[in-house]
């Protein structure tokens, strides 16, 4: 595995990389999500390329970008065993050589709800780093969890409607045993929260499980779940299409959830068959 930092250095290396290749974007901190990440894309593709860099421009003014962990030894010994074959973990001048971009990615009306209703900038910010990224490392394949769904579903719409000419495949998110799913956050749950944070993903197993009786029976159940957790403090629970559009009458819909633990603001979602 190589391991490359300046700009250049990663040009340099990219030459070297054959194809088809996959690129997995990262911020580091990797856990056994990001595992899943880089297996898919090296079941799939003849190169691996990770990247590690905290994007500081998908933070707002009030987030955790100073206290995001930074754990680069680790990361790369995880890169390694998952068989990767060049790490970029570039610096905040090697991304953005003309200092903050003067032409970024609009989400357009999706980067406004959910997520985007507490974090105004934010998918901006991942939209801009990701096309970026993938200008840079021009994979054929791009990966990124299910977890962030609707980071995920904007990367899709990005690449068709800009024609990025990647192939974005989305991977199942990865849960601890009692069901909670992986997060780099997690780390900041104090034992309590981390018990109580178990309300979200039990809210949305018991949510798909009513599917039966249609959307308001999915949404009533998983909100009776989140009613009973007094230290989940929930944002947004909603039901929708799978590319977050309306949910439809019938068919594969998506429910999602954000709620704040302690002070540690957690997402999730699951499948839905209504
Ligand atoms: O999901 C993440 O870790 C980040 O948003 C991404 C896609 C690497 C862009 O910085």
């Amino acid at each position: 595995m190589k391991v490359v930092r300046s700009r250049a250095e990663f040009a340099a290396a990219r030459l070297t990389v054959v194809g088809p290749v996959g690129l997995v974007p990262t911020m580091g901190a990797l856990h056994a999500g990001h595992e899943a990440l880089l297996a898919a894309a090296r079941a799939d593709c003849t190169s691996v390329v990770a990247t590690v860099f905290v994007n500081p421009l998908q933070f707002g003014p009030s987030e955790d970008l100073a206290r995001y962990p930074r754990t680069l030894d680790a990361d790369l010994a995880m890169c390694e065993r998952a068989g990767v074959d060049l790490v970029w973990a570039p610096g905040v001048e090697d991304v953005y050589p003309l200092g903050d971009p003067l032409v970024t990615i609009s989400p357009g009306s999706l980067g406004s709800v959910l997520e985007g209703a507490v974090r105004p900038t934010h998918f901006a910010g991942v939209l801009t780093v990701v096309a970026k990224l993938i200008g840079l490392v021009r994979p054929d394949r791009a990966y990124f969890g299910q977890k962030d769904y609707q980071q995920l579903a904007l990367i899709r719409r990005m690449a068709q409607d800009l024609e990025l000419g990647a192939g974005i495949v989305g991977v199942p998110t990865v849960r601890e045993p009692d069901g909670l799913a992986l997060s780099s956050r997690n780390v900041y749950l104090s034992p309590d929260d981390r018990r109580e944070a178990l309300a979200i993903s039990s809210a949305l197993s018991a949510g798909r499980d009513a599917a039966r009786g249609g959307a308001s029976a999915v949404l009533a159940v998983a909100s009776a779940v989140l009613a009973d957790a007094p230290g989940v403090k929930v944002d947004y629970l909603e039901l929708r299409g799978p590319d977050l559009g309306p949910p439809p009458g019938h068919g594969p819909a998506r429910l999602l959830v954000a709620a704040r633990v302690g002070t540690t603001r957690l997402i999730d979602n699951v499948e839905v068959s209504l």
